[in-house]
């Protein structure tokens, strides 16, 4: 395993990048509040510019970087693997920083069930328990499929380690193709998680509004879930906003 230090310009703090990583999951696994919302090239928020150093373009084409960015050769930090030391531009902020720290774990399939005539939930079962916030997600790495896909979490943090994932068929989708067609009981898969930011504040004393559209209903649910859990609604509304 080969590993690579990424320094901050004007800033002390340094982390490590192991080489199956992108430059945005070390610095999350390490504390560091690197912004970021998507970790798959589309939203843009993990911008970065590069000092000093070679890195690898997982995906030079990702539309999370416009044109005027391209030409000022910014990078995508959730796109990008370091191939040697880097040193590089970011601003990192507090609000990033993970609540919990994302880990790669090996997971088995242990079931699924149907919801609806193209969305099934995918229950996944890892050692040691399944910690995450209501709302978050993980990329599962599907063998035969080159890159990991993201997906929410639809059930809530649990001691017997199972992660439930409510998943639409894509028409013609690899990934989809091979969890909805392919996968078999016992089959291994890798979850990387948790990630993400809209995560249900406890703590927050003002009614819930969620609103899903493409990202499908699973954070919804998994919110809504933690919210009951918590007791939240006795006080609280909940309102739900669904657009296809
Ligand atoms: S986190 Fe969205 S493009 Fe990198």
């Amino acid at each position: 395993m080969t590993i690579h230090r990424i320094s901050i310009e004007g800033n002390t703090c340094e982390f490590q990048q192991e080489d199956q990583d992108t430059v945005l999951r070390a610095a999350l696994r390490a504390g560091v509040g690197f912004p970021y919302e998507c970790n798959s090239g589309g939203c843009g928020s993990c911008k970065f510019d590069l000092i000093e150093g070679a890195i690898e373009n997982l995906w030079p084409e990702a539309p999370g970087l416009t044109e005027r960015d391209r030409r000022k050769n910014y990078l995508l930090a959730c796109q990008c693997r370091a191939t040697s030391d880097l040193h590089i531009k970011m601003r990192p902020a507090q609000e990033y920083v993970p609540p919990i720290t994302p880990q790669r774990r090996k997971a088995t399939f242990i079931g699924a069930v149907d919801l609806t005539h193209d969305i099934r939930e995918f229950r996944f079962g890892t050692e040691g328990e399944a910690d995450f916030l209501p709302g978050q997600y993980a990329t599962l790495t599907i063998p035969g499929i080159a890159s990991p896909r993201a997906y929410s979490m639809s059930n809530l943090a649990n001691v017997q380690g199972e992660w439930h994932f409510q998943i639409r068929r894509v028409p013609s989708g690899k990934a989809t193709e091979r969890l909805f067609h392919k996968l078999a009981m016992g089959d291994e898969v890798e979850i990387d998680g948790p990630y993400g930011l809209a995560w249900l504040r406890e703590d927050n004393p003002r009614d819930i509004a969620c609103v899903a559209g493409g990202s499908g209903l699973a954070p919804m649910i998994s919110i809504a879930r933690g919210a009951s859990a918590a007791g939240l609604l006795k006080t609280r509304n909940l309102h739900f906003f669904y657009g296809a």
